[in-house]
């Protein structure tokens, strides 16, 4: 109930937090703060803080946060106004009595979060009782188990008057039923109420605290008997109310919240079933919007519940166009509001995948993989902007250093803005401005390949979940066509940059083509530039892809190079394409082999 501000000053001065706090587990003194293990997660190094000077806690493993008054109520379970009156009898004051309208507006609230919570009571018997077992049924059909459904209290709302005779009878006015949202006033007839989620399985939306505050509904498919295939839309959300605002909450947070300190990585999804196949599949720290893009206040949000140090959510993507497009949107909002020790990390799924569907076909590890994939903000940066320049001219370069510079600057934080100016600089120097020489043979600059580094296409054996995020996205698939363009794409980019070649020599080396023209172009390809090396001159050479075409020209190659420059072979592979940063087409020949390895394109061959 809000009582007057000062009154709650004054409570806050009067006793000290460290009392209170320290009445009810170990603190010990750090400067000018306390410490103790946090009684809100499990952890054995504390991380919980009380600030006297400031009446707050924190907490810096799970995020929990709040003053005297918020640590009565989530430590001892009290009401706000039972822990107000407990504070007021230490301090030895008097709470003064609220204004009817205070009241009643602190009555409205407190009493949609119990609608809410009646609410989901009923979703969920509906759900488990007998006459909806083809409910049930779908959701087991789904993956989920029994387990995980009531971890996350799944739901249904069966289409008839049911809610409201059990919310009327528990007591609550249909004034408030509309209030949260859990139904509309009838067009048709006066004073009549209809329910919002009809038909639909129901996942309850909980705040920072685990209170329900919303609903996103399900509709079933045809064969579990919902309504003919796209007639309704797929998930409907609960409208915003007085507790609830879409863009500042995340699904799944008040329980992520509880294991991010344990250092597992946080994952931002897209929907609610992504969550939840997540957490059953054991990655704990999955959260999602609510039907729409993640909003900076989100990002914040998730920000403060992870300790520092750690502060990089993993977004997640999907592999197509569509998950390109939003992750460069992603990329636009998060520039502005990074701060040092503050940022995301981008990672795409396979392009015919969410998480629920990849954890659910291929397994824990192809999931595992797609997030040891994650790409830093900068270089998602970087890429973005390469994405469909030509960088082979000296005024091309300018234009694309001078646009990543005009997004650092959209960095409001001057230091991180500074480094961001700094690390353009340096990388398009090293892509761009060294001697050809200088990079030949080099292999170094490999700032994609976060982990695993080089060598990673040999990890990378027939396991799954690998994605090709560079090439281009019209999509080709080249399982179902015959025209070899991965392999096509994997020679020209050798052709493009010879200095690749002794980074790559032995994969390429396996790339067998099942056409005797292209294998036999591969073949005396790796001849000519092993060769070099037997003869030392031969390498203060600079390299290049002119020297390279001619001499396969001169061995009788020439229609077969015209066959393979053909014009769709950068629709396919545009990281093979001329005038690319290395980086990138570096990062596009292992996606691309792996790709092939995984299906089983070069194996049988060897
Ligand atoms: P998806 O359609 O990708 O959801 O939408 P999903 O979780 O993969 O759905 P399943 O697996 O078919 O059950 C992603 C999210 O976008 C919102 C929902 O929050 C959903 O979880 N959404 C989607 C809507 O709000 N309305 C829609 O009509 C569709
Ligand atoms: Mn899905």
């Amino acid at each position: 109930m809000s009582l007057p501000k000062m009154f709650l000053e004054e409570l806050r001065s009067r006793v000290p937090l460290s009392d209170i706090i320290g009445k009810r587990m170990k603190l010990t003194r750090a400067g000018r703060e306390y410490k103790g293990c946090c009684p809100f997660h499990k952890e054995k190094t504390p991380s919980f803080t009380v600030n006297d000077a400031k009446g707050f806690y924190h907490c810096f493993g799970c995020g929990a946060h709040g003053d005297a008054v918020g640590f009565l109520m989530d430590h001892d379970n009290l009401g706000f106004m039972q822990a107000v009156e407990q504070l007021a009898s230490l301090a030895g004051m008097q709470v003064p009595k609220p204004t009817k309208e205070e009241e009643q507006k602190f009555k409205r609230q407190m009493s949609l979060y119990d609608l809410m919570e009646a609410a989901n009571k009923y979703y969920e018997r509906q759900l488990w009782d007998k006459k909806n077992k083809n409910i049930l049924e779908y959701l087991l059909a789904r993956g989920l188990s029994s387990e995980i459904i009531k971890t996350f209290r799944l739901g249904f709302a069966p289409d008839d008057g049911g809610l409201k005779q059990y919310l009327e009878k528990a007591g609550y006015k249909i004034e408030s039923m509309l209030e949260a949202g859990l139904f509309k006033e009838s067009q048709r007839k006066k004073n009549d109420i209809y329910p919002f989620f009809r038909g639909r399985v129901m996942f309850p939306v909980q705040d920072f605290q685990g209170r329900i505050v919303a609903f996103g509904g399900r509709v079933l498919p045809e064969r579990f008997g919902g309504p003919p295939e796209k007639s309704a839309p797929k998930y409907i959300n609960s409208p915003e109310t007085v507790i609830f605002h879409k863009g500042r909450m995340l699904y799944g947070l008040s329980r992520a919240r509880k294991v991010i300190g344990d250092g597992e990585t946080v994952v931002v999804v897209e929907g609610y079933m992504d969550v939840i196949a997540l957490a059953q599949a054991g990655f704990r720290a999955a959260v999602a919007p609510l039907g729409t893009a993640l909003t900076e206040t989100q990002v914040e949000e998730l920000w403060k519940t992870m300790p520092e140090g750690k502060r990089d959510p993993v977004l997640c993507f999907d592999g197509d166009t569509a998950g390109q497009r939003a992750a460069a949107r992603a990329l636009e909002r998060i520039l502005p509001i990074l701060k040092p020790d503050y940022s995301v990390k981008f990672a795409f799924l396979p392009p015919e995948h969410d998480p629920d569907s990849l954890v659910k076909a291929e397994g824990v590890p192809a999931m595992q993989k797609v997030l040891d994939n994650a790409i830093g903000l900068f270089d998602m940066m970087w890429m973005e902007e390469a994405k469909d320049r030509n960088l082979t001219q000296p005024e091309t370069k300018a234009g694309f250093r001078a646009a990543l510079e005009k997004r650092a600057r959209q960095i409001a934080d001057m230091t991180v803005q500074e480094f961001f100016i700094h690390e353009i600089n340096q990388k398009v120097n090293d892509v761009f401005l060294n001697s050809r020489a200088k990079r030949n043979y080099a292999g170094n600059s490999n700032r994609f390949q976060p982990r695993g580094g080089q060598g990673g296409y040999r990890k990378g054996f027939g396991d799954k979940g690998a994605h090709t995020p560079f090439l281009n996205a019209r999509k080709i698939n080249p399982v179902k066509t015959s025209k070899l363009l991965p392999e096509k794409a994997l020679i020209a980019a050798i052709i493009n940059y010879p200095e690749l070649f002794d980074e790559f020599a032995e994969p390429f080396g396996m790339v067998r083509v099942p056409n005797s023209d292209y294998d036999g172009l591969r073949q005396a390809l790796i001849r000519f530039l092993t060769d070099r090396h037997h003869l030392p001159e031969n390498d203060q050479i600079p390299l290049d892809d002119q020297a390279v075409k001619q001499h396969l020209i001169d061995l009788g190659y020439g229609k077969v190079l015209d066959a393979l420059f053909d014009k769709s072979l950068y629709v396919y592979g545009s990281f093979a394409r001329p005038g690319q940063p290395l980086d990138i087409v570096r990062q596009g020949w292992r996606e691309t082999y792996r790709y092939g390895l995984e299906n089983v394109r070069w194996r049988e061959t060897q």
